[in-house]
């Protein structure tokens, strides 16, 4: 798969979200990131499937809903409805990941799943073969602007060799403190999404924001 990047809209203007939507998507974003949040999973609370059903079908965009909420199958119908075309869900919010994977599945949406820097690799083993991507967390989630978690690297070796051993090949998100100091050797690392926040929308110009880092990607001919 080639390398998409997903700017989050946690970081953007939401009194000008289309102005500062748009021109991300017209320099290469490929990905929308739609960071959910309930004030329990995480001390915070953002958007829902209002924002994303404002956003379905203005763009070619993938809407791409990383919810960080506790009951995840609740909210699930809600997302796809408004227009998701891929969901996420935590590792550590659901003992019945399997289930919500085969739920995201059954209403027509790509299912993910996502892991905090703290929880261990190994304990995606048995979810590898029921998803189409993992989300690795690169910083504690509930915030954006915060700074990268170097140990991601040696995270993300660990999970490339999990998926290895696997019949499955979902693809790798990583999600947090990404900019152009980083990309290149994310997309090197095996890196096939990047999330970017503060790094695009906490630009002036977010379209420069994207060309930049699509550059620094191309630049090192991954
Ligand atoms: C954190 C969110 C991230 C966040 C990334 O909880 O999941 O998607 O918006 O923001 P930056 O790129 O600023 O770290
Ligand atoms: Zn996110």
């Amino acid at each position: 798969m080639k390398f998409k990047l997903a700017p989050s809209l946690l970081a953007a203007d939401f009194w000008n979200l289309s102005q500062a939507v748009l021109p991300a998507v017209e320099a290469g974003a490929e990905v929308l990131h739609i960071d959910v949040m309930d004030g329990h999973f995480v001390p915070n609370l953002t958007m829902g499937p209002i924002v994303t059903k404002a956003l379905a079908g203005k763009t070619d965009a993938v809407l791409d809903v990383h919810l960080m909420v506790t009951n995840p199958q609740d909210c699930i119908p809600a997302f796809a409805k408004a227009g998701a075309h891929w969901i996420s869900f935590h590792v550590e919010a659901d003992p019945h990941a399997h289930r919500v994977s085969q739920q995201i599945r059954d209403l027509g949406c790509k299912a993910g799943i996502a892991i905090n820097p703290g929880t261990p690799i190994a304990h995606l083993e048995g979810m590898i073969d029921h998803v189409d991507f993992v989300l690795l967390m690169s910083v504690n989630p509930g915030f954006g602007g915060q700074k990268f978690i170097e140990a991601t690297y040696k995270r993300l070796a660990q999970l490339t060799a999990l998926i290895e051993k696997s019949d499955n090949n979902p693809f790798i998100q990583v999600d947090g403190g990404v900019g152009v100091h980083n990309i290149a050797r994310l997309a090197e690392a095996g890196v096939r999404v990047a999330v970017a926040g503060s790094s695009v929308f906490g630009q002036s110009d977010p379209g420069q924001a994207v060309r930049a880092l699509l550059a620094e990607v191309e630049k090192w001919n991954v």
